[in-house]
């Protein structure tokens, strides 16, 4: 009953009652965030994730400027029905290079996180240009625009040293090199090895709107097909240890 008479005490006493709610909060609240700052990163590695290339980053910010997360996420839950529809639910670490990230909160159109591969590039040039002509009752704006402007890359290497003051991991060589990778990503005919060697063999390297000179369009598709694809989930198994 001991017990019980003290915890009245504690119930009838407004400030005793106030103090010993706000240590409970404050003690609780420690135990869950300090050990938030021992940790270098609270996001699992997963094989195959590599920082964009000077194109594809190119491409997600003309994704961003146009506002395509508007009406389109890039994150797909871990419920089966996205599942099934989209493919394997997304990870931390498809996103850990993405700043701002593109998980966004409304779905007009389908979710794009794995949308790359999914079509051929002629496709995306057909759908960006004029989405009905493919999907006659789509409600998505025309964005033909963009393959009227010819881009060069010149700040290319700027946003990329901008990106890794932010934590992507992009090295002094890759921002050097950026508007030369750049350039090469769209050219089918150029030297790549440079471009792979930095990024991995997983690289795209194409004219992705069959015209000549760097477009937007060409940096928009470039990043569309490269969604979701870094990571190969034929071998991945998650780290259920932590
Ligand atoms: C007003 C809303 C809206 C905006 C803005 C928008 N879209 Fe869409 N998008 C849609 C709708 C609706 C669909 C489904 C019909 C279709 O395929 O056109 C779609 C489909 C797509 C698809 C095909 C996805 C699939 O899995 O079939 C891609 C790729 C796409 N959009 C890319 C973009 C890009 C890139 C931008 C920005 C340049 C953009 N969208 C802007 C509404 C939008």
């Amino acid at each position: 009953m001991a017990i019980l008479d003290k915890h009245a005490v504690l119930e009838k006493n407004v400030t005793l009652l106030a103090i010993f709610a706000f240590l409970a909060v404050t003690v609780g609240g420690l135990v869950q965030i300090v050990p938030l700052f021992y940790l270098d990163n609270t996001i699992e590695d997963v094989e195959g994730m590599r920082p964009y290339t000077p194109l594809e980053l190119a491409g997600r910010d003309i994704y961003i400027r146009e506002g395509c997360y508007v009406c389109h996420s890039q994150m797909i839950r871990p419920m089966r029905d996205e599942v099934e529809r989209y493919g394997h639910y997304s990870l931390a670490a498809e996103s850990q290079y993405d700043h701002p990230f593109q998980w966004g909160s409304k779905r007009t159109g389908p979710d794009l996180a794995r949308v790359g591969g999914r079509y051929s590039d002629d496709w995306h040039v057909d759908h960006l240009r004029d989405p009905q002509s493919v999907v006659p009752e789509s409600v998505m704006p025309k964005y033909g625009f963009l393959e009227a402007k010819l881009i060069d890359g010149k700040y290319i290497g700027d946003l990329m040293a901008t990106h890794a003051l932010v934590g992507v991991p992009y090295s002094d060589e890759m921002v050097e090199a950026g508007q030369a990778d750049f350039a090469a990503q769209a050219d089918p005919d150029a030297d790549t090895d440079g471009l792979f060697e930095r990024y991995g063999e997983n690289v795209n390297v194409r004219n992705f709107d069959s015209q000549p000179g760097v477009s937007e369009l060409d940096a928009l598709v470039a990043y569309l097909q490269m969604l979701g694809t870094l990571v190969d989930f034929s071998t991945f198994t998650p780290d259920a240890s932590r």
